[in-house]
């Protein structure tokens, strides 16, 4: 009791040091960090304290991001990888081990869209897309989960959608969507006693280049639909990423937020 007493006094102390939310001394893994959404948490976390490895299919984009959030004095790195291999999903987390010493925090933020209405719907839509959204989330989650295990600690994020509750022409999206729940939510149960937290994040509607083609009609109509009156940032998002990270957030796990300016689907 005592001891249980004093680890809290103390963690609560080290909290104080770092100041409210920081994520000083925390190792965190983004992926689809290039742009959009992964950007903006990447350089949240980075910003509060976090040594961030930024991983993207786009090499580019990733390594642009980790230069800038450098020039500003973060620690940050970015790295190529496809989420949907294996073997590439578990070089990203074995990497931020060696170059940062730990892994703390798993973001999992990639993710595509291939729409289409379900009777139209070819093979590739659905197996890409489950591909990247699902099996992707598996493959971080499943290596992460080794190494947290073995840390006993951790936090994981999984960015899913409101849109998995069912979407017009989004069968396939949905679906892996679904998928990131349920998957999530059985790593909060599996994880809790190891001192690991999983919670799930559904945006609502954001600004970001997978949106940007939609239709302008169909822009209004959503952004129409939201209480707030408009479209979320990806700070929106980040915002609570970084919460759920904090030390603050240690006692909530498994559960699924909607961050959609109040529309609820
Ligand atoms: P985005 O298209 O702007 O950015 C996605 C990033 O993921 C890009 O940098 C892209 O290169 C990367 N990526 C794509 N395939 C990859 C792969 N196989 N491996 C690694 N990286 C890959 O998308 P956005 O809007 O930033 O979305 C981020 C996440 O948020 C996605 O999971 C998306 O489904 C989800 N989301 C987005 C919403 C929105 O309104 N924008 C709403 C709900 C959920």
């Amino acid at each position: 009791m005592t001891e249980s007493l004093n680890e809290q006094a103390s963690a609560g102390s080290a909290t104080q040091e770092r100041g409210y939310g920081s994520l000083a001394g925390k190792v965190a893994v983004v992926t689809g960090a290039g742009r959009g959404i992964g950007r903006g948490v990447a350089e949240a976390l980075a910003r509060r304290g976090a040594a961030v490895m930024l991983g993207d299919i786009d090499e580019e984009a990733v390594a642009a991001v980790a230069d800038a959030l450098a020039d500003e004095g973060c620690q940050a790195r970015g790295a190529r990888c496809d989420v949907s291999e294996g073997g590439g999903a578990d070089r990203l987390l074995d990497r931020a081990v060696s170059e940062f010493g730990s892994l703390d925090v798993l973001v999992n933020n990639a993710g595509i869209n291939r729409d289409g209405m379900l009777h139209k719907m070819r093979d590739d839509q659905w197996s890409e897309v489950l591909g990247v959204d699902l099996t992707g989330v598996f493959f971080l989650t499943r290596r992460a989960a080794q190494i947290m295990r073995a840390q006993g600690s951790g936090r994981i994020v999984s960015i899913s959608s409101a849109s998995w509750l069912g979407s017009l022409g989004q069968a396939n999206y949905a679906a892996a969507k679904a998928g990131v729940v349920g998957l999530t939510l059985t790593a909060s149960r599996e994880l809790a006693a190891k001192g690991i937290t999983a919670n799930v994040i559904c945006p609502g509607f954001i600004e970001t280049d997978m949106t940007r083609g939609v239709p302008s009609q169909v822009w209004d109509q959503v952004v129409g639909r939201i209480p707030m009156g408009r479209a979320g940032r990806p700070a929106d998002v980040a915002g609570l990423v970084c919460f759920l990270c904090s030390d603050e957030a240690g006692y909530i796990t498994g559960q699924v937020i909607n961050v959609g300016g109040g529309l609820t689907w």
